[in-house]
């Protein structure tokens, strides 16, 4: 399915964020990669869909290397790729709905997609995967009306639509709060059984990546220093991952990589 092989990244910058990183996933499961504050999650994650472009190693998902695609065959590969983002990533001004539609975008020719014009059968898709994220009758609705947590089901259900192959999470609860986290990491882990696909979550919280994950990735400054369930990730694995990592933790982090600890207290507490 998903073959990460010796992936590096050394950014301009000459961070090396990623030093030979290899993940193999095969089954349909949750997999959180836990590590401190710039261990390289974020990178690791964002080298699946090229959004960084890795300076070494291959990944494949199935029989597509994804880094060998040109742009072009990149466009269409990224169909097969979902993506869930920290801060949502919707459109305050467009409605649930078509936030929702926006992930077929790639599936339209280039004047549909200009001029929003989808299926019939896509607007089904769309009532349907909002409801499985619980999001039904709220269609009509502006996306900055939601709350934290309606916004990432929005976003859950954006990825969802476009019938991906994989779904990737960069740290989709960090700015929510405790229990919406949880809610969440529950959605998240229905979706990897109702649509039979791995999803792979970037999470700094320990404890909710051991109760929802079905495997557990452990980076610390590039490296993977653990991959195992949960019941094997010990308190001495945890120290190994968040102790050898504390050095890069006040590193200063350039400006597209978000802060997320502080956020979560400026959130709304009530969610459905
Ligand atoms: N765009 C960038 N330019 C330069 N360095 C970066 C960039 N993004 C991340 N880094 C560096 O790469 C390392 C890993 O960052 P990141 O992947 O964001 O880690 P994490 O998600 O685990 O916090 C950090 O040292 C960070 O400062
Ligand atoms: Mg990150």
């Amino acid at each position: 399915m998903l073959h990460i092989q010796e992936i590096q990244k050394t950014y301009d910058t000459g961070d090396e964020a990623l030093k030979g990183v290899s993940v193999r996933v095969e089954e349909n499961d949750v997999i959180a990669i836990i590590g401190p504050s710039g261990a390289g999650k974020s990178t690791l994650v964002k080298c699946v869909n090229r959004l960084v472009e890795p300076t070494g190693g291959k990944i494949f998902l199935g029989e597509t290397e994804l880094t060998s695609l040109t742009s072009k065959e990149l466009r269409d590969a990224r169909r097969d790729i979902g993506m869930i983002f920290q801060e949502y990533n919707l459109i305050d001004r467009l409605t649930v709905m078509e936030n929702v539609l926006s992930g077929r975008l790639g599936y339209l020719s280039f004047w549909n997609a200009l001029r929003r014009n989808f299926p019939s059968e896509d607007i089904e898709r769309a009532y349907d995967t909002l409801e499985l994220v619980g999001m039904a009758g709220l269609e009509d609705n502006r996306a900055d009306e939601l709350s934290g947590g309606q916004r990432q089901r929005v976003g859950i259900a954006r990825a969802i639509i476009q019938q991906p192959k994989i779904i990737l999470a960069d740290e989709p609860t960090s700015s929510l709060d405790p229990e919406t986290s949880r809610i969440v990491m529950e959605l998240l882990r229905e979706i990897a059984e109702h649509e039979g696909v791995p999803v792979l979550i970037n999470i700094h919280e320990v404890q909710l990546a051991e109760k929802h994950a079905d495997r557990i990735i452990g980076l610390t400054d590039g490296r993977k220093v653990f991959d195992g369930p949960p019941s094997e990730l010990t308190d001495s694995v945890k120290d190994r991952i968040y102790r050898n990592g504390s050095s890069s933790t006040d590193r200063d982090s350039s400006a597209d990589v978000p802060q997320s600890e502080s956020s979560t207290v400026s959130m709304p507490k009530t969610d459905v």
